[in-house]
């Protein structure tokens, strides 16, 4: 068998991200051919704001992207995030069709159908739906119940729901450039995906993906996807921070940011609590001899960070699970570097807090394996697991799609035809 490639496009608000890589059937891990990072433009808070600018961005990271993999890239599984996004836990029951047989594929997709019954406004779109748990006549917490004998079967789903508009925005770039959508993927659900140990996802965890412009989260209980949200904040939030109170501009806050994470990794732990800071060597044009490194990370960097894990907490609170998660945090996206983050997190939260880097990826990983690209490994990861036909299409993301863009019982049962065996 051919090894099959498998692309993915990162929107984010800072970047965008293309990555290629190669399914290789006898291994785990996913070979990487190619990848192109390039600063975004056109997108707040994970919304389009402007559909040419993105359009020009994605177009020059695809093609950078191809040149380095010698591959052309037709098909793509695309991020999508932000306050937009939100999620329901849904049941549906239904009678097993032969009830002295085995509960077989048909049942399921019935099951997780009658699940997804939901009704949603005409201006949202499901992107997916995942079984948390099937109850086989009465008998709970089965993870899969094909091949069970039983005459009752639920199961319990966790949906996830964005704005159509938006993911309109999404495809209508996608299409001005040829490329095909293999499905939309919530980024944080794909950054969980690159970074969380099942062990985690067992015993109950948080994964908080912290990009530019927006914070996504998804909750594990018992190994299921049980919440996902997202908040208005990012990591460019403490870079205004910084231009405020230092009176410098956006550029020279990033650059200071970015500096400030990069002396106090390369210091001695005996050296951290020196106070010194030079920022000589960024050659900003404003004057900054007198900025001490305990104004800037205690001063102005931490309140910023208190204040999105107080958010979070809030969050996590809203959604019932709150005390579901002993592993408590793991930290993706750019943002989960700041200096400060893991102190600051854990006096706020009172919960165990790890930075998470993507796992189980080969190839030309030097740059990627960085919390920064969580959701672009993750977005392959995820749709290498989801897809099982032929063309690697994230299978239940196409048959809702068409439900909600049809609503028609018909088209749908076309659909789950294609995906039985
Ligand atoms: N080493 C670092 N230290 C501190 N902050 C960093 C570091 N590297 C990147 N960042 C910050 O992370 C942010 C970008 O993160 P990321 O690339 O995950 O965002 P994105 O995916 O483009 O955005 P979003 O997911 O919000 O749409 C920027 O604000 C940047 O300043
Ligand atoms: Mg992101």
């Amino acid at each position: 068998m051919v090894d099959k490639i498998l692309a993915a496009v990162d929107i984010g608000s800072s970047k965008i991200a293309t990555i290629v890589g190669v399914k290789d059937k006898d291994s785990e891990e996913l070979r990487i051919i190619g990848f192109h990072s390039t600063p975004s433009k056109g997108i707040k808070k994970g919304l389009i704001v402007d559909i040419d600018e993105i359009t020009m961005a994605v177009e020059e990271s695809v093609e950078k992207t191809e040149r380095m993999a010698g591959q052309k890239i037709n098909q793509v599984f695309v991020s999508v995030g932000g306050p937009h996004i939100s999620s329901i836990n849904s049941h549906g029951v239904v009678a097993v069709s032969n009830p002295q047989g085995e509960i077989i594929e048909d049942d399921i997709n019935r099951a997780v159908e009658a699940a997804r019954a939901i009704s949603i406004s005409n201006t949202r779109q499901i992107i997916e739906v995942l079984p948390r748990e099937y109850v086989v006549d009465g008998q709970a917490g089965i993870k899969n119940p094909l091949g069970m004998t039983g005459i009752r079967l639920e199961v319990d789903t966790h949906i996830i729901t964005a704005s159509q508009t938006n993911l309109k925005n999404l495809d209508r770039c996608l299409s001005e450039l040829g490329l095909n959508n293999n499905g939309f993927i919530f980024s944080a659900l794909a950054s969980a995906e690159a970074v969380l140990t099942e062990t985690e996802k067992e015993l109950g965890v948080v994964l908080v993906d912290i990009g530019g412009g927006k914070t996504d989260l998804c909750l594990y209980v018992e190994g299921a996807l049980s919440y996902s949200a997202s908040i208005a904040v990012g990591a460019k939030h403490i870079t205004n921070d910084i231009a405020v109170g230092l009176r410098v501009s956006l550029q020279s806050a990033e650059k200071i940011k970015l500096h400030l994470n990069k002396i106090l990794k390369d210091r001695k732990v005996s050296q951290k609590k020196e106070n010194d800071l030079n920022l000589n060597s960024l050659n900003l044009p404003e004057n900054v001899s007198d900025v001490s490194l305990k104004h800037l990370s205690d001063g102005i960097i931490a309140p910023r960070l208190e204040e999105i894990f107080k958010l979070l907490a809030d969050v996590i609170e809203k959604s019932g699970f709150a005390d579901q998660a002993p592993s408590g945090f793991v930290l993706s996206g750019g943002g989960a570097m700041t200096v400060g983050m893991i102190e600051v997190g854990r006096k706020t939260l009172g919960m165990p807090i790890r930075v998470g880097s993507p796992t189980r990826v080969t190839g030309l990983v030097d740059e990627l394996l960085n919390p920064q690209y969580a959701t672009t490994v993750g977005l392959l990861l995820y749709g290498r697991s989801s897809s099982t036909n032929e063309e690697g299409w994230k299978n239940f993301n196409r048959i809702l799609k068409d439900i909600t863009f049809t609503n028609s019982i018909g088209k749908v049962k076309e659909f789950i035809k294609q995906f039985i065996p």
